[in-house]
């Protein structure tokens, strides 16, 4: 970092090179860089960067303009009662535990749902009930089955609330009619983080959404798939719990400076999908088909499709995902220099959001860019980190260890970095996580078992990537101490 002049803004400077090489971007925010809808097209930013004067209302007790653009909000996507979110889906998943679980109290949920759901459970101080993902083919995620939280139901009748992840990140969603009615029989909460499927209500193409499935609380990321400012998301609400229990929550979690500009784009952008949500995804399907057959047809690649799901999972796939199978971070890195930036790349694999304004030619741009690459150097995969097929039963034979003290309790607790032989029957602080597929071996919480630490350190001497523990590559990891 020596070196760097007062007279250099490295981010802004970093941001306009970035804009300048006009990449077409497969990524979120949904709107691409674009301003839309066109009333932010061109909007004079500091305008509008107001403040809570008497006429302009109040995100933390709104009785004016905002509760009205909340109640427009709530009627556009079927909840009881909406919430402006300026901090996040992670925020809003943070406040849904609050508000439905407190101390001791179980709450069943995916093994890899998103972090935010763990800044839940410390917040919280709810025991989290881990339920497995199905995986394909050893190191790509789907999700949970029905079948897979019932089994958790039934040894954890008194759980508070399900929590599930649909569609997750990949695009796949889960069976939410079947879970509803799980959730129901038990008069547990149902939590949907939705954070990924905003536009699934605007066209019946989708899979189902959650406010079509009852949803007590589920929450909508509109920067990830609506064209909202990020992190613009919104929090709804079926018959429970209250609004004033909520508003009570986000109140102690949201910043008391909340922007307008940002507020502004999710009373827009819900507009916009209202008057033209339907007829935006008519028109983008077939290109999406199209760019989907091409694909199919170049030689050697492989695309996630509705085929691979497993058959009675009751699995659905979101359309506007597009995950290419080969070696990703190649793949990725050609895609670039074609100006063509992706959402994710791994080892295996790369992922494309097709943004709900996607034209032909950006459709046509990327079929190109993945024909050429695959035609340059196949789909040749990586040689280190990639889980070969004999490593992938290494993580998915792997027991989900004991939970000795709830996410909070090890939040709370000392602890200290030690080297893997030294954590054997610790508990653990921190998550190990394999990437990919991102499912935990290893949570907060939870026994670090000796067949999780031969695991770990096989995992190492494969050169396979773990996430989770700053130290886990090294082979160290942080547990609490003994009292
Ligand atoms: C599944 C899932 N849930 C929640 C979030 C958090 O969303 P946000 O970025 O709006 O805070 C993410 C973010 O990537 C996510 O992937």
């Amino acid at each position: 970092m020596s070196g760097l002049k007062q007279t250099s803004a490295p981010l802004y400077e970093g941001l306009r090179r970035h804009i300048e090489r006009k990449p077409s971007s497969f990524h979120i925010p949904a709107h691409g860089g674009k301003a839309v809808p066109e009333e932010l097209c061109s909007w004079e930013i500091f305008a509008y960067d107001l403040t809570e004067l008497p006429s302009l209302d109040d995100l933390h007790a709104p009785t004016g303009i905002i509760a009205e653009a909340q109640a427009l909000a709530a009627a556009c996507f079927g909840a009881q009662h909406t919430f402006f979110l300026v901090n996040g889906s992670t925020s809003g998943i943070i406040a849904a535990i609050m508000a439905t679980c407190s101390e001791g109290e179980k709450i069943i949920l995916p093994r890899n749902a998103h972090r935010a759901v763990m800044a839940g459970l410390i917040h919280s101080g709810a025991r989290p009930v881990y339920v497995p993902v199905e995986v394909l083919d050893g190191d790509f995620p789907l999700n949970v089955t029905v079948s897979a939280l019932e089994e958790a139901v039934v040894r954890h009748p008194e759980s508070r609330a399900i929590l599930v992840t649909s569609p997750n990140y990949e695009g796949v969603a889960v069976d939410l009619h079947g879970i509803r009615e799980l959730a129901s029989r038990q008069e547990m909460f149902l939590i949907v983080d939705e954070a990924h499927g905003a536009h699934f209500s605007f066209h019946p193409h989708f899979p189902t959404g959650a406010a079509h499935c009852r949803a007590d609380i589920w929450v909508q990321s509109a920067h990830k798939t609506l064209g909202a400012l990020t992190p613009g998301a919104y929090l709804h609400l079926g018959n429970k719990p209250s609004p004033e229990e909520v508003l009570f929550v986000l109140q102690q979690l949201q910043t008391s400076s909340p922007s307008y500009p940002l507020m502004l784009s999710l009373d827009l952008v819900r507009r916009d999908w209202a008057l033209r949500g339907r007829q935006r995804l008519d028109s983008l399907l077939p290109l999406v088909e199209e760019a989907r057959e091409k694909l199919g047809s170049v030689s050697g690649l492989k695309l996630f499709d509705e085929g691979m799901l497993p058959p009675d999972a009751g699995f659905a796939l979101d359309p506007l995902r597009l995950t290419i199978f080969g070696e990703g971070f190649a793949l990725a890195r050609y895609l670039r220099h074609q100006g063509i930036d992706v959402e994710m790349e791994t080892l295996n694999s790369i992922l494309c959001i097709i943004s709900p304004w996607a034209t032909k030619e950006d459709l046509d741009r990327l079929v190109r860019g993945v024909a050429n690459a695959f035609k340059k150097f196949g789909c040749k995969q990586a040689s280190k980190g990639m889980p070969a097929v004999d490593d992938r039963g290494l993580f998915a034979a792997l027991p989900i260890p004991p939970l000795q003290l709830t996410p909070r309790q090890a939040f709370y607790s000392p602890s200290v970095r030690v080297p893997l032989q030294e954590a054997r029957e610790k508990i653990a602080k921190e998550a190990v996580i394999p990437f990919p597929p991102g499912i935990p071996i290893l949570l907060p919480g939870e026994v670090v078992t000796a067949d999780i630490v031969a695991a770990i350190e096989e995992a190492i001497a494969r050169g396979l990537h773990l996430q989770g523990a700053p130290g886990i590559n090294s082979g160290k990891i942080c547990v609490l101490k003994e009292s």
